[in-house]
């Protein structure tokens, strides 16, 4: 593995933001930019451990240290996924609001076994997460880092199907709420 010139300017300006010293900090960002480069280059967004060594010569930590952060957080993929990665949020507020419709679409739509399974064609990743910090309208599912909200079974058998037509739905709410008060007060 190795950093792409993508990839390595913006690990530049990751860098400009720790004091001389102080470079792990940054291992969070780089395995991130890892995830994001093996996006592009091979359409499966993962860390693989190969990277995981070179975050951690880059940034002068021993390789367990990078194991570690990478192994610990559920946003770093450390198995190959498909293309688009579905994250059910199955956290209380979620589950309240229908969750359990939205991995039922996401089975149905997607050709999903369940939580860990990729499907066939490998175009679909579904895991359950934690709370996605977007209750307010929940339910909730990430698809890669957009979250869309506000969610029931047919809105995210919608979804899946653009998604397998290669287009990408505007993120936010299924509905058309805000998260927060427009002005004029809540809706
Ligand atoms: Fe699902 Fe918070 S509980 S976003």
């Amino acid at each position: 593995f190795a950093f792409d010139a993508e990839s390595e300017a913006q690990i530049e300006k990751i860098l400009k933001r720790y004091p001389a010293g102080k470079e792990a900090s940054a291992v969070i960002p780089l395995l991130y930019v890892v995830q994001k480069q093996m996006g592009r280059a091979t359409g499966s967004a993962w860390v693989p451990r190969v990277a995981m060594d070179v975050v951690a010569t880059r940034l002068h930590m021993a390789p367990i240290r990078v194991y570690e952060v990478a192994t610990f957080y559920f946003m770093f993929n450390t198995k190959p996924i498909g293309r688009f990665h579905l994250q059910v949020c199955g956290t209380t507020p979620c589950w309240l609001r229908g969750s359990d419709e939205v991995l039922r679409a996401c089975k149905d739509a997607g050709a999903l076994k369940g939580y860990g399974d990729t499907s066939e064609d490998g175009i679909f990743t579904l895991s359950e997460v934690e709370c996605l910090g977007g209750c307010v309208n929940a339910p909730v599912l990430a698809v890669d880092d957009d979250y869309y909200e506000d969610l029931d079974y047919e809105s995210t058998v919608k979804l899946i199907e653009a998604l397998k037509r290669g287009e990408r739905p505007t993120p936010g709410s299924a509905r058309g709420r805000l998260c927060s008060a427009p002005e004029g007060g809540p809706e």
